[in-house]
């Protein structure tokens, strides 16, 4: 059997408060917890280190800018000790490795250096909203294109939508974590999400990580919610 699928609960919340809760009442449960722009800015990186203590953490910050800056910027977060982090890979094959260099060189350990995670295309962009960029490309032309770039320049994985992983896996092989949001557990609203697959399905096409928010955090019982999907994971 291959390795199950990871869960990863995001806690998107401007509330200090609230991420300590969750902190608490899901952090043993879960394999991580994501936090992102909307937590770090609002509470700030003391808070990140408080709610993240003792949990594995995916910092979701996806960083952008040129080389020198990105790679300083991720030595300036590597106190934080995420397993996972993101940088875009449309900031290029320079930005990226100097990424993965910064990283080697905050964690000479191998085992406990974050691993680097790019994004390619947004799934809240379509055709249109690339033509407007200047990409005359589909988004899953693009996603491809933007994928191998990541991987060749030294990003451990990419973060992708369910439905783009058969894609990935075929051109990219096994090697590479993909880390999927946009999942719902079978009967759960799908709020904004548009393309949405379940823990099982996930799972099935491939996915390393499966990030879920609202399903868990909005959920009467947040705990029970979150059990339930490690189980679906477990027996997928
Ligand atoms: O509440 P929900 O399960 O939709 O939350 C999904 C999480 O995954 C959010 O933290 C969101 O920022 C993140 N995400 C996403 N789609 C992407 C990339 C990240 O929903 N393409």
């Amino acid at each position: 059997m291959s390795k199950r699928t990871k869960l990863i609960a995001a806690f998107d919340t401007n509330s200090r408060s609230q991420a300590e809760e969750w902190s608490v009442t899901l952090g043993k449960t879960v394999d991580a917890i994501k936090l992102g722009l909307e937590f770090t800015y609002a509470c700030g990186l003391d808070a990140v280190r408080a709610v993240s203590t003792g949990h594995q953490l995916f910092l979701d910050l996806k960083l952008h800018d040129i080389p020198n800056t990105v790679a300083s910027g991720l030595s300036a977060l590597a106190p934080l000790r995420p397993a996972l982090t993101t940088i875009h890979a449309c900031g290029g094959a320079e930005m990226i490795s100097r990424s993965r260099e910064a990283l080697e060189k905050a964690f000479p350990d191998e085992v406990h250096r974050p691993r680097l995670l790019a994004v390619t295309v947004l799934t809240s962009m379509d055709d249109a909203g690339l033509r407007e960029t200047g990409v005359n490309a589909t988004p899953q032309e693009q996603v491809l294109r933007l994928g191998k770039l990541a991987i060749s320049a030294g990003a451990d994985g990419l973060v992708c939508s369910a439905h783009e992983i058969a894609l990935l896996r075929d051109a990219l092989g096994d090697k590479p974590v993909l880390v999927v949001p946009g999942i719902r557990p079978a009967g759960s609203a799908s709020n904004d999400q548009k393309r949405i697959m379940t823990p099982t399905q996930a799972a099935q096409a491939g996915a390393d990580w499966i990030v879920v928010g609202r399903p868990i955090t909005r959920a009467p019982n947040p705990a029970l919610a979150a059990q339930e999907i490690m189980a679906e994971l477990a027996s997928a």
